[in-house]
């Protein structure tokens, strides 16, 4: 649609309002807070401008902030699943997380990882008891250089095969969750869950805006990892299995290359690398994981 050019009065009114908005922040004493008031005015005016915002798509904007405003509490964040789906999300953590050297890259951090969840043992189990296919989950944490980071505290969670974190079940719930600490040699190895593809929460306003354009909610299957170690950029990252087709379409734009990572199926009865009996197939996967300096 071509649109008629606007006026050179009505470009003047609408100018004029942008530089008035902006002067409105003369004053103000916090250099950076006036540098992102500033930006953000002037971008969201160019916006307006650019798609001849009409009166009732101001207020249908404004009605589905309020809505995500009223279905957010302390376990469900619409605004934050709006930055995801909208890729905000993810770059920000691009912009944060520059590329270093051969450091394993980050990704979206999640509404789903919790602060207490169980400690266990090298090749231990994080599933407790939740349902999915057991994986085998192996490989090293150093440093750029490739020496051996020991005792880098290795957070892991994911989703069961229903497509659901515990905390969905029930908020006091712990499993397909825990943290370990690397070796002596830097190595680690645990038993999780071979990841499958699930919906980011859908009932809600973001869910509607999704259905609106004709996307899904389907996130690519995944492992969430963050690897912290002193004198280390703490990384937060997820691993997705070689082949998942919704790689292609994650619903937050996560996927990277370097984090997609061969899960070997392995037939049942297929001897486990630490004896244990598995009823039924399994999976195994290697993530040797690379630690960039603080401060890079
Ligand atoms: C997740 O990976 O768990 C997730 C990430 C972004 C939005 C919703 C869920
Ligand atoms: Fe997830």
């Amino acid at each position: 649609m071509t649109r008629s050019a606007a006026s050179p009065d009505q470009e003047a009114v609408e100018a004029g309002l942008v530089e008035a908005v902006v002067a409105s922040f003369d004053a103000c004493s916090d250099p950076r807070l006036k540098e992102l008031m500033v930006s953000l005015v002037r971008h969201l005016h160019a916006f307006i401008r650019d798609v001849r915002l009409s009166e009732e798509e101001w207020g249908a904007a404004i009605e589905f902030l309020t809505r995500a405003g009223h279905i957010t509490d302390d376990v469900r964040q619409e605004f934050i699943l709006l930055s995801d789906i909208l890729g905000a999300s993810m770059q920000t953590i691009n912009i944060n997380n520059a590329a270093y050297e051969n450091a394993t890259e980050a990704t979206v951090f999640g509404p789903f990882f919790v602060e207490d969840a169980p400690r266990v043992a090298l090749g231990g189990d994080v599933a407790f008891g939740a349902p999915g296919e057991p994986c085998w989950v192996e490989g090293t944490v150093t440093d750029t250089h490739g020496n051996a980071l020991a005792g880098a505290r290795i957070e892991v969670w994911e989703a069961d095969e229903d497509g659901l974190y515990d905390v969905q079940y029930d908020a006091a719930k712990r499993s397909a969750r825990g943290h370990l600490f690397s070796d002596t040699d830097g190595s680690y190895r645990f038993w999780g869950l071979t990841p499958t593809p699930y919906p980011i929460p859908d009932d809600g306003p973001v869910g509607q805006l999704l259905d609106a354009v004709g996307r899904s909610p389907l996130r690519a299957s995944h492992l969430h990892f963050m690897v912290s170690h002193p004198g280390c950029r703490t990384l937060v990252t997820h691993i997705f299995p070689e082949g998942d087709p919704i790689g292609e379409r994650d619903s937050v734009f996560g996927v990277k290359q370097s984090l997609i990572k061969r899960f070997e199926q392995q037939a049942a009865g297929t001897p486990t690398p630490d004896g244990r009996a598995v009823e039924g197939t399994w999976s195994r996967v290697r993530f040797d994981i690379v630690l960039a300096p603080t401060g890079a």
